[in-house]
């Protein structure tokens, strides 16, 4: 039977979740492989400052299932992370589309060039590569 997708405004509740899921990050996923894991504190101090103009904890049935946001900046930086057992299910496709309804079509997507899966997946909802960054450490 399919499961309901369904989200909620990321809160106090979702702390561990989200904390967890930082963790468990692939290499392949993180953009920079020398920066820290934050702190419980700095995490929730993260959050508390409110970082994104719009961010909500996505759930498949009653289960947290990966999170989406919309950062404040012009043009927006839209982002998707599901924990792999729900990934490559079309979620990703169906949230990304929500969120560049909001948008009115527009935004950028920062990944990791290691990062293939994420590659294809922009690729796929039409994305274009505008730039490349070098990193110095
Ligand atoms: C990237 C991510 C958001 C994609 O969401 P998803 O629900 O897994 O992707 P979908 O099932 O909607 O896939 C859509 C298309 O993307 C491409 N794609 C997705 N996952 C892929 C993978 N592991 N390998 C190759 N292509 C992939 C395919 O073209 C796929 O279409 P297809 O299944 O018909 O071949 C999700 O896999 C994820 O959370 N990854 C870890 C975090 C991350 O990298 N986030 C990116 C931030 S923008």
């Amino acid at each position: 039977m399919k499961k309901i997708v369904s989200s909620h405004d990321v809160g106090l509740d979702d702390m561990e979740f989200l904390y967890d899921m930082l963790a468990s990050r692939p290499e392949c996923v993180k953009i920079s492989s020398k920066a820290p894991m934050p702190t419980w504190d700095e995490h929730l101090t993260f959050w508390a400052d409110r970082p994104y103009r719009y961010a909500r904890v996505i759930k498949v049935g009653d289960k947290p299932a990966g999170y989406c946001y919309i950062s404040r900046n012009d043009p927006p930086e839209i982002a998707v992370h599901l924990i792999p057992e729900h990934q490559r299910h079309g979620i990703g496709t169906r949230v990304f589309k929500v969120l560049l309804d909001m948008t009115e079509g527009k935004g950028v997507a920062n990944i990791s060039q290691r990062n293939e899966m994420a590659r294809n997946f922009l690729k796929s909802l039409g994305f274009n590569q505008i730039q490349e960054t070098y990193s110095h450490e």
